[in-house]
């Protein structure tokens, strides 16, 4: 693609909340991924899209740009309907691992391309790694293959698929940009409709421990990617999950494969069931493979589009018949389904700070303390530890006594300890009452 803009006038132009001539959009992502826009030129432009956002159209184009930027994958073989499920990040955010081979089960692909976590939400990969020999590289034509014999993957996105993206994320996460509605709304859609899936549920975090603290940015966002993925006729739905407390029991690497696994064979806290339960059902309506799936479990009419028959995943995965699936995928990519997981070699516990109810336990806490005491990286290059994290022995809503053990800080290194707890300072709230139950589950956003 021929220089036909001067770089230094686009940032001025969107510097002074101008849009920018579509065929300029084309160009600017095109000559920054292939080095011909420096990265200073580059985090001068995303500051001002902080600022002054992008119109609608510019924003189908950024993400066309970046979608154009590598290869899509096409799924149309596989023989059956296609869906994945994409979360904006959470503490304890382990649904993928139950959903991807409970949405199997009931008879639907998913073809899941994650990343690795960054900060303080984990990544699915980083889970995943920590079951002995799972590998997260699939080249396309096995990950193909274990679609449509599976119907279940998750694995890492090949260097191929959206590298604007690659680049433009690394930029961002050291600049400040990150936070920006169409930004991010452009780089999670602009993978997901690469990965050619033909629906896609966006899982939308909101509150503490979420990118999105506030239900009206986490709607605007909802609302942006729901458009594009409509634009780019991949049928789109976007659920609101609340995000103030962090999901489950656990947060950390293999504690986290060890709930998913306990949750598949039909166990498992009633939020992580709850929202994964929710999620379920809007994919499989979402890939055509049976009627709505009530919320009262009655068993969906099988369908022609999809070769199992469809059951309500409640009953699914309270019956653990999602389970198998799980070794199933686990087994195609290396993993030993039946191996211990590691552990952490030292435990140390807290005290609840007072006796009554858990009303509250602040989930970017968690997710720091997790995070420090090694489950996460800062920079993309660091190694994560499969065995550190925080479990809390206690739901929101129980009682907990003062004195009494609630949550234990596992890791192999005891030197990580003093940050971890500094980061859980103030993180617990006990009440004399019950907390108010607070729905885990929002607003529906569809084209
Ligand atoms: N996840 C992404 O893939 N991109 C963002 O910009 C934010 C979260």
């Amino acid at each position: 693609m021929s220089a036909d803009f001067d770089v230094v006038d686009l940032i001025r132009a969107k510097r002074d909340g101008r849009s920018l001539p579509l065929a300029a959009v084309d160009w600017l992502v095109d000559a920054y991924t292939h080095g011909r826009v420096a990265d200073e030129q580059m985090s001068a432009y995303l500051m001002a899209v902080v600022w002054r956002g992008m119109s609608p159209p510019e924003l189908d184009r950024w993400t066309a740009a970046m979608i154009a930027s590598g290869e899509r994958l096409d799924l149309a073989g596989v023989g059956r309907p296609t869906v994945d499920k994409h979360s904006t990040g959470g503490v304890g955010d382990k649904v993928s691992l139950v959903l991807v081979p409970l949405v199997a089960a009931c008879g639907v692909a998913v073809p899941q391309l994650s990343g690795r976590g960054l900060g303080h939400t984990g990544g699915t990969l980083d889970k995943m790694e920590s079951i002995p020999g799972w590998r997260a590289d699939l080249p396309v034509e096995r990950m193909r293959r274990q679609l449509a014999e599976v119907g279940a993957v998750i694995c890492a996105a090949g260097a191929g698929l959206a590298p604007a993206d690659r680049r433009l994320y690394a930029l961002r996460d050291v600049t400040g940009t990150v936070e920006s509605i169409p930004l991010i709304a452009s780089s999670i859609m602009s993978k997901k409709i690469a990965e050619g899936t033909s629906a896609l549920v966006l899982d939308v975090k909101v509150g503490s421990g979420a990118f999105m603290t506030s239900l009206d940015d986490a709607r605007e966002l909802a609302r942006t990617m729901v458009g594009l993925g409509a634009a780019a006729g991949v049928r789109t739905e976007a659920v609101l999950t609340r995000m103030d407390h962090p999901l489950g029991r656990t947060a950390g690497n293999a504690l986290e494969v060890a709930e998913a696994v306990d949750t598949l064979r039909g166990g498992g806290p009633r939020d992580l069931v709850e929202v994964t339960v929710a999620l379920a059902r809007v994919m499989i309506q979402l890939a055509g493979a049976g009627r709505a799936v009530g919320a009262g479990g009655a068993p969906a009419a099988p369908d022609a589009g999809g070769p199992r028959a469809v059951r309500d995943p409640a009953e699914v995965l309270a019956a653990g018949d999602a389970y198998p699936v799980w070794r199933e995928m686990v087994a195609a990519q290396g993993g030993d389904p039946d191996a211990v997981l590691p552990r952490a070699t030292h435990i140390e516990t807290v005290p609840a700070p007072a006796s009554g109810y858990l009303a509250h336990l602040d989930a970017r806490a968690v997710g720091i303390a997790a995070w420090r005491l090694g489950a996460g990286r800062a920079r993309k290059e660091d190694a994560v530890s499969a065995t550190a994290g925080v479990r809390w022995r206690a739901g929101i809503g129980d009682r907990v006594t003062a004195g009494e053990p609630l949550l234990e800080m596992h890791t192999d290194d005891p030197t990580t300890l003093g940050r971890a707890l500094a980061a859980l300072a103030g993180a617990v709230t006990v009440t004399p009452q019950p907390p108010p139950p607070t729905p885990l589950v929002g607003d529906h956003i569809r084209a």
